[in-house]
């Protein structure tokens, strides 16, 4: 498959069940996150910035992009197992950076849970640096 293939619109109500599908795939779904609920309040704020990359009516990868005014941030970064490889993280990251670009966003942040180290080198090729920060978090 070619990457040109794949087109990088945003979410639409309609691909909810196949983009959640993908977070199971892709072990993004975790026992604190509930996907729905985590959609649903995207949805409410940049809703453009939620991104899929289509291939016709198949869903193969996400990307929850958001900017706060200080920094840009991305979340749910995911490609379909038998689709990765193929520079479509890449493709999605691209995106992601082009929205954040366009709102003047100098700087863009992401966090890797522990559990996931692999994922460092595929950031790494893309151009991210380890900002040796502690990452913390609270729930509301
Ligand atoms: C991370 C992820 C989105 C990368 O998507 P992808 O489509 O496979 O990435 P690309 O094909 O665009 O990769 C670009 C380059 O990054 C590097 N890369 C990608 N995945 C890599 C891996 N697992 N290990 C080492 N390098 C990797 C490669 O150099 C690759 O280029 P190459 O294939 O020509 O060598 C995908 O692996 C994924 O969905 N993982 C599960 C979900 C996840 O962990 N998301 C991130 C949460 S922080």
């Amino acid at each position: 498959m070619k990457v040109t293939e794949v087109k990088v619109r945003p979410y639409h109500s309609n691909d909810e069940q196949q983009v959640i599908e993908l977070w199971h795939q892709c072990n993004l779904v975790v026992p604190w996150n509930d996907p729905k609920r985590d959609i649903e309040l995207k949805l409410k704020f940049q809703p453009h910035m939620f991104l899929v990359g289509a291939k016709d009516d198949l869903i193969v990868a996400s990307i929850m992009v958001g900017y706060e005014g200080h920094r840009g941030w991305i979340n749910y970064l995911a490609v379909l197992p038998n689709y990765q490889r193929q520079g479509i993280g890449w493709l999605m990251m691209n995106a992601a950076e082009a929205e954040l670009k366009k709102l003047g966003c100098p700087k863009v942040n992401l966090q890797v849970r522990s559990s996931n180290k692999s994922v460092i080198a595929f950031y790494e090729k893309i151009g991210f640096t380890d900002s040796n920060v502690i990452s913390m978090g609270k729930c509301l």
